[in-house]
């Protein structure tokens, strides 16, 4: 989008509820009226509803259900979370593009969102299914001063600040799964996966890659994941729950930088459908199962075995035996 473009479509954004005429754009911005059709028709061929009437001038109607970096950024009362937007309609995976700027020394809290991805990737490398236009998939840089090994905790904060977006913006309760997925309805509703880059003891950026299933209808789904379409039965406003994601994300990175991981794992708990249930970790040799009876701080999941033995599990495949 042209800049002057841009700022155009945000004092329409300013002036909803009113006309704004030709000749007023044109003295504000010091162009000419015909400049500012130009302008007009960028908008709506990016699919934004621009009205035009005679004699009142022109007021801003739909906009378009993309994740537009200005429209995500317009007003985020975030301090450096989505200050910077990378957007792409189609990508191999965000996780690559914000591996690459994040070696090129992009700032804390850039984000790379793409409308769809050829090689969207989830935990061991598993593919990641992408529906263009109907989820939201995304990823975050941050260079917290931990250590490499407390990286982890990564996973459990975005889980958190995901689940309490849809809570709060969509009206609906979800379920947090150990270590990395979200459900609904007994279905896999979004996933997390996080990537970082470190030295023995030094942590120099992580990357948290969300995936989450938005407006697919059940025919763009496996059997075995939801929607908050599907669940809702309506179309979800993903800008809104975007924005939303971004500020719950920066609320509890802050958090964890004041009160520790302790306290993410708190919150964590209270999301949790894991807890308390019999499960079966499986990992690449082996398969353990037992009562999950809680989190540590560092995101191990503590297993209590028939034996009354309790093992600390930090990576695998969790199924819920009943
Ligand atoms: C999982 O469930 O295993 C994690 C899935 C993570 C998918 C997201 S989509 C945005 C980002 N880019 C990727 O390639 N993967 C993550």
């Amino acid at each position: 989008m042209h800049p002057l473009t841009e700022k155009i479509l945000f004092y329409l954004k300013s002036h909803t509820n009113n006309y704004v005429s030709g000749e007023q754009l044109s003295r504000h911005f010091s162009i000419s009226r015909s400049a500012i059709w130009k302008h007009i028709q960028e908008l709506r061929q990016l699919g934004y509803e621009v009205i035009a009437v005679p004699h009142l001038g022109y007021q801003l109607g739909g906009i378009p259900d993309r994740l537009f970096p200005y429209e995500i950024a317009y007003r985020l009362p975030t301090k450096f979370i989505g200050k910077e937007i990378y957007y792409f309609d189609n990508i191999s995976s965000t996780m690559d593009i914000a591996h690459s700027l994040a070696k090129q020394g992009v700032s804390e809290g850039t984000v790379v969102i793409a409308e769809s991805q050829t090689k969207a990737r989830g935990r061991f490398q598993r593919s990641w299914l992408c529906y263009k236009y109907k989820g939201i998939y995304f990823s975050l840089i941050l260079k917290p001063k931990i250590h490499p090994k407390s990286s982890a905790i990564f996973t459990f904060l975005s889980a958190v600040a995901v689940s309490e977006a849809i809570n709060n913006s969509i009206g609906i309760t979800v379920e947090v799964k150990w270590p990395n997925d979200i459900i609904l309805d007994g279905k896999k509703l979004a996933g997390i996966l996080t990537e970082s880059e470190s030295e023995t003891e030094l942590m120099h950026y992580i990357i948290i890659g969300i995936g989450i299933n938005v407006n697919n209808n059940p025919q763009q789904l496996i059997d075995t994941a939801v929607s908050l379409r599907q669940y809702k039965k309506e179309s979800i406003n993903r800008i809104e729950l975007m924005r939303q994601i971004l500020i719950e994300l920066e609320k509890y990175y802050l958090l964890f930088k004041k009160n520790g991981s302790s306290f993410i794992i708190d919150r964590w708990r209270s999301f949790s459908g894991t807890l308390g249930r019999i499960v079966k970790i499986i990992q690449d040799n082996k398969t353990t199962v037992g009562m999950a009876v809680d989190v540590d701080d560092d995101g191990n999941l503590l297993l209590r075995k028939d034996s009354g033995l309790v093992e600390k599990i930090n990576t695998g495949d969790l199924i819920y035996c009943r």
